[in-house]
């Protein structure tokens, strides 16, 4: 009798609204396929120290799995570890093919960024040096849609829907008053201002805003940003700006450094935890043009909101964790599934693949194209391209008058 196929599928990088929509793709793919399905406990890095999980117990059912894509955050835990150059290291790739070998594992799933990119990459190169028979699949996700190769990534398109709801929604609160004032969100994404850019899709011909918004791709000076405050203040009263975590100064220092000192770094030399820029900027334009200003920070929330998911991210981010497996039983490996997209209007895009190598460490950032002349704002061409990754919306039901999610792995440590 043909032994059962074992798949090993983890979780990397920051979580996204999408990420567990994946994982339930992998599931419920590599289930109808008759295979075993084990989950890595907090990525390669728990793996490296044995924390595994059976899905097949954890999430047994049809309806877990429903629950489980409704479920923020990285039900198996995430983390942001970089394997070594296996020259100069080889040791945790003995214990990792150890483990596989212990485990029965065919294929190895991850679902992440282009760091998380970098892992599957490395294994799978390492894999064809020693002829290993296991295949290496990457499932991309990241809010940031950074990810080459692909047209967008999981996870963008809900964090964007929430962006654009809760800029939409800041707009209208923060014009109530009869007086001067300008409000800046925050909003994540480190190195690419595609999610910045999306608080573009917040306006209506009811209440254009944001005012001004301001991408890593395009460093301000703190005079022009004020400059074009106070310009807009004397026609109206308050000013909304949307600016991005990661923006920075014409010399390349990020201006949320300059409110809140040095930002650490992770083991991929990315700056992480960037917070500061909104209460640096209210700061100073406070004090430059004298009115009331308020900075907020959108955060965690923009990446966890599931309660305000895009039905069109979820239902790609469940499609390509099934067709990483689909590839793999195929006999693919080293690649990234990829979303092509066919046309915007009406939206139709279909799955593809590319291989790992040429996506893994590289960035995609906003062309220039979206972006607006004075580099304050975005082009038409931003919004045709996203506006379709918005629509459409889930509702999780509710236990309690909150929405109901999959019980957590360590439910006491959470
Ligand atoms: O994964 C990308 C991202 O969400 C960035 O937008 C953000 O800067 C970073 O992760 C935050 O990461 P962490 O949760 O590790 O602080």
């Amino acid at each position: 009798m043909e032994k059962k196929r074992t798949i090993l599928v983890g979780q990397s990088g920051g979580p996204t609204c999408a990420i567990n929509a994946s994982l339930a793709g992998v599931i419920a793919k590599a289930r109808s396929e008759g295979a075993h399905v084990l989950g890595m406990r907090y990525g390669i890095e728990g793996l490296l120290k044995r924390r595994i999980v059976d899905l097949d117990e954890k999430v047994p059912t049809a309806q877990a799995l429903k629950e489980l894509a409704l479920t923020p955050a990285s039900y198996l835990g995430s983390c942001r570890y970089k394997l070594p150059d296996p020259a100069a290291d080889e040791a945790p790739y003995q214990t990792l093919f150890g483990l596989f070998a212990e485990l029965g594992v065919d294929a190895v799933f991850y679902i992440g960024g282009n760091d998380s990119m970098d892992t599957i990459a490395k294994l799978a190169a390492y894999g064809a040096e020693h002829k290993s028979p296991i295949r290496f699949v990457g499932v991309p996700k990241t809010i940031d849609n950074d990810l080459m190769g692909t047209d967008h990534t999981p996870g963008y398109g809900s964090a964007a829907k929430f962006v654009a709801t809760a800029v939409g929604e800041l707009a209208r609160d923060a014009s109530v008053y009869d007086l001067k004032s300008v409000l800046v969100v925050e909003i994540m994404g480190r190195d690419a201002g595609w999610l910045a850019a999306s608080a573009a899709l917040a306006s209506s011909r009811e209440l254009p805003t944001p005012d001004m918004i301001l991408l890593p791709e395009a460093p301000q000076t703190l005079d022009a940003i004020a400059g074009k405050a106070s310009e807009l203040l004397e026609t109206r009263n308050t000013v909304l700006i949307a600016a991005s975590e990661g923006v920075r100064d014409v010399s390349g220092n990020l201006l949320c450094e300059a409110g809140s000192g040095a930002v650490a770094k992770d083991a991929f030399g990315h700056e992480v935890a960037l917070s500061g820029t909104c209460r640096y900027l209210a700061s100073e334009l406070k004090s430059r043009l004298g009115v009331k200003a308020r900075g907020v920070e959108l955060s965690t929330l923009q990446r966890a909101a599931t309660h305000c998911a895009s039905k069109t991210d979820l239902d790609e981010a469940f499609s390509l964790g099934a067709a990483g497996i689909a590839a793999a039983f195929e006999g693919k490996t080293g690649i990234m599934c990829t979303i092509e997209r066919v046309s915007s209007l009406p939206y139709r895009t279909k799955i593809g693949t590319i291989a790992i190598s040429e996506v893994a460490n590289a960035e995609r950032t906003v062309p220039p194209e979206m972006i607006a002349a004075d580099g304050m704002g975005v082009t038409d061409a931003f919004i045709r391209y996203a506006r379709p990754l918005i629509e459409g919306a889930v509702h999780p039901f509710e236990v309690d008058g909150v929405p109901h999610r999959l019980p957590a792995l360590d439910p006491g440590r959470c």
